[in-house]
């Protein structure tokens, strides 16, 4: 084969891109391959891979996952409880925010601004040998944030 150097350089460059989404596509946070177990809990993952003070989205699984500073778990919908858009991360505010009419949430998914009536919708985790499961089945409606809506490791 005869390449000159411009061809050389971008098959690298695409050989690269392809191996980099590989391993995005395999290890990305919020890798939303379904696991479901015996009792309908969907399996999120060791705990340990869940960072302090962190927010991963799982949108196949339509959630987000806030693990506390104090280690406490939270899942919340990610539809926003106005008209069910699905709400974004707002690294402003560090809470949610809905591209359709403009409703803000804060870090705990309480309204900031409606028009939403109620903050986003919790989802019940449960912790069993080291793995985090969320019950996707029985998403409960929220007035407000409660430290009882944590669940530990
Ligand atoms: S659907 Fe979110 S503000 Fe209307």
């Amino acid at each position: 084969m005869n390449f000159n150097r411009r061809q050389f350089i971008k098959r690298l460059v695409l050989g690269l891109a392809s191996v980099e989404a590989f391993f995005l596509l395999r290890n990305g946070v919020g890798n939303n391959a379904p696991d479901t177990n015996a009792e309908g809990m969907v399996n999120l993952g060791k705990v340990d891979s869940f960072q302090k003070g962190n927010v991963y989205p799982f949108v196949a699984h339509k959630l987000y996952v806030k693990r506390m500073k104090d280690g406490g778990f939270l899942a919340l919908s990610n539809q926003c409880t106005h008209l069910g858009c699905v709400v974004n991360l707002n690294p402003q505010s560090n809470g949610f925010s809905c591209p359709c009419h403009a409703s803000h949430f804060n870090e705990n998914g309480e309204v900031l601004s409606a028009p939403a009536p109620r903050p986003l919708d919790q989802i019940p985790i449960h912790i069993k040998n080291g793995e985090l499961f969320v019950d996707l089945a029985h998403p409960k409606k929220r007035n407000a944030y409660e430290k009882n809506q944590l669940t530990y490791a």
